[in-house]
């Protein structure tokens, strides 16, 4: 088991007003709500104005953490923004996010885990306030998918939405939260997900040069139930946790059937499992953020409740982290 010297202390979130429903995708492309609901369990999503991007979505889950909990940010000396969705190639997302946030003394980083980046974020906030380099810091998961997204292919453009989520990691020696963490990549894999840029001819495939997300959904989904199960049950074993000691799992919210298969492989209960698709679909690295916080509000997770949080997606990467939840 890790020692933890790190603590979450907050958390707030922010999703765009506008809503793009499975009926209005039906006007757009040739598919129905049925055949969403059925293969993904996503019923709506919401999309970034046009003036939107993923800073300003940053800067508003933020806001709201600081509405909700009596927090200063003065003291911050690190803000990791975990995103596959920047603004710009540069300057980074977290550098936009200190300017608008006006922290004065603080480190600025992005990371790019696409949908396992929250998790990836929470291990190196972690990581660097446990061995005393930092002691405030902002992990914060937000994506524009939307600006990422053909509107004509209808096997990625139903999936996919724009939020973000936002907590602040502080140092505590007497009540941290991180328990344990298990992570992997299959980059062989790769080419099942990817948005196209400076190297487009990578896979081979010159008819996928769009700037858009490209994906093998089958692939990606076989991958994702054969991996996250063995990730979840490496974790518990390293950790000495059975099943029952989880009181939330709250998994990557890319597909209900994944989440659904994932729970009867590990024995995980489903009514156990807090997921952010439904209203918001598949939000990447501010899934799991969204997902936690929608719990928080709903009164579900209460403090020492201990969570398994479970990232999975583009690279291929998957991140599980077990927290105990301190605020
Ligand atoms: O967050 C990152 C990680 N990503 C994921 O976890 C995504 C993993 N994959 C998935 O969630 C699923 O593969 C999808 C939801 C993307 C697709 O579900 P599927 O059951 O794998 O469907 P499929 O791609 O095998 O397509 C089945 C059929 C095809 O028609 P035929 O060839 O059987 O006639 C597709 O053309 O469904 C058709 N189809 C659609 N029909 C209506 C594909 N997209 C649509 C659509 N509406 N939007």
């Amino acid at each position: 088991m890790n020692v933890s010297k790190a603590r979450i202390t907050a958390i707030g979130s922010y999703v765009p007003d506008k809503k793009l429903t499975n009926h209005d995708l039906e006007e757009m492309i040739e598919t129905n709500d049925e055949w969403i609901v059925q293969r993904t369990g996503i019923k709506e999503r919401r999309i970034a104005l046009d003036t939107e991007f993923t800073s300003d979505i940053s800067v508003k889950a933020v806001e709201n953490l600081i509405e909700r909990y009596e927090k200063s940010l003065d003291d911050v000396d690190m803000v990791i923004v975990c995103t596959m969705t920047p603004d710009f190639k540069t300057p980074s997302v977290s550098a936009l996010v200190q300017a608008k946030l006006g922290i004065k003394n603080t480190g600025a980083i992005d990371l790019n885990a696409a949908c396992s980046g929250f998790a990836y974020g929470l291990h190196i906030a972690n990581g660097l306030i446990t061995s005393g380099l930092n002691k405030k810091i902002l992990v914060i998961g937000a994506e524009t998918f939307s600006k990422i997204l053909d509107y004509s292919d209808r096997s990625t453009c139903i999936l996919f939405g724009d939020g973000g989520g936002a907590v602040l990691v502080e140092f505590d020696e007497e009540n941290p939260s991180f328990i344990d963490v298990h992570m992997g990549t299959n980059g062989e894999l790769a080419h099942n997900l990817y948005c196209t840029d400076l190297s487009n001819q990578m896979f081979g495939n010159e008819l996928a040069v769009n700037g858009f997300v490209n994906q093998n959904g089958r692939e990606v989904y076989k991958w994702a139930v054969n991996t996250v199960p063995k990730g979840i049950k490496a974790l518990l074993e390293k950790a000495q946790f059975e099943t029952t000691d989880v009181d939330w799992f709250v998994p990557h919210s890319a597909n209900l059937r994944i989440i659904e298969s994932i729970c009867s492989r590990t024995g995980l209960p489903l009514e156990q499992t807090i997921y952010s698709l439904e209203y918001y679909g598949n939000t990447s690295a501010a899934s799991i953020p969204l997902s936690l916080d929608k719990g928080v509000k709903e009164g579900k997770i209460k403090t020492n409740d201990k969570m398994l949080l479970y990232g999975f997606g583009g690279g291929l990467t998957h991140a599980g982290m077990l927290i105990n939840w301190t605020i």
